[in-house]
């Protein structure tokens, strides 16, 4: 089969990164997180004490950084972050960082390079209508802010006191704001993209009805 790319879009805890992962698994091709890339290059920034406002200061160490994604695992300047970037105080600044047209550039036309030689799903907001244009197949995966928040309070531990499931929600909705209303490639239904509701649906049954409209689109 020909070289091909798989882009997925949406808000958070739509379920985006599991079930890329797992069709990268089934079709044998490589997955791309780019919102991992936005989380490690805000990790930097808060670990060096960076204030997320002195633009200046965060072009400065745009420019000294290094930031990769391969065989599933995110590395900033060489050393594997996977873990770190998960962190709540990364989750709750990284789409503040993500509005800089500046850090948007570098990591878009590292995502398209990384893309380039291989097939690939890569997941985010801004796939299917910047990074990835031409995908051969474009889903936009959503759920009920409720849902989505429910899962998130999952991952983050139920029992754990800091997270309330109404806090959660709250720093969702507080993201999806930002993501949907910044100036540049705004997370957005593109015309070209198929809206998989995933609201009450488990993750399995997501992945199947992406691998078959993929299926029916290839007859
Ligand atoms: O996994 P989750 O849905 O929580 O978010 P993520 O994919 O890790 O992305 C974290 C944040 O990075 C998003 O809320 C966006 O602000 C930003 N992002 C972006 O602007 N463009 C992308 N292609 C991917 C992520």
């Amino acid at each position: 089969m020909k070289h091909f790319s798989i882009a997925i879009d949406g808000p958070a805890g739509a379920g985006k990164s599991t079930v890329a992962k797992i069709i990268a698994d089934k079709l044998n091709i490589n997955y791309i997180d780019t919102g991992a890339m936005y989380r490690a290059f805000t990790l930097k920034l808060i670990s060096k004490n960076i204030n997320l406002d002195d633009l200046e200061c965060i072009i400065h160490t745009l420019n000294n950084t290094s930031i990769d994604f391969k065989d599933n695992h995110i590395f900033l300047d060489g050393v594997i972050v996977d873990e770190e970037i998960r962190d709540n105080n990364i989750s709750n600044n990284v789409s503040k960082i993500a509005t800089i047209k500046q850090v948007r550039e570098r990591l878009v036309e590292l995502q398209r390079d990384i893309a380039k030689n291989s097939s690939s799903i890569m997941d985010g907001r801004d796939i299917g209508s910047t990074v990835l244009k031409n995908a051969e197949y474009k889903f936009f995966l959503t759920a009920s802010v409720e849902e989505r928040a429910h899962r998130r309070h999952i991952d983050l531990g139920v029992d754990n006191p800091d997270f309330s499931l109404e806090s959660v929600k709250k720093d969702i909705e507080a993201r999806d704001k930002i993501d949907t209303t910044r100036e540049i490639s705004p997370l957005i239904q593109s015309e070209d993209a198929i809206v998989i509701d995933t609201t009450g649906e488990c993750i399995e049954e997501t992945v199947e009805r992406i691998l078959k409209t993929i299926k029916e689109l290839n007859k």
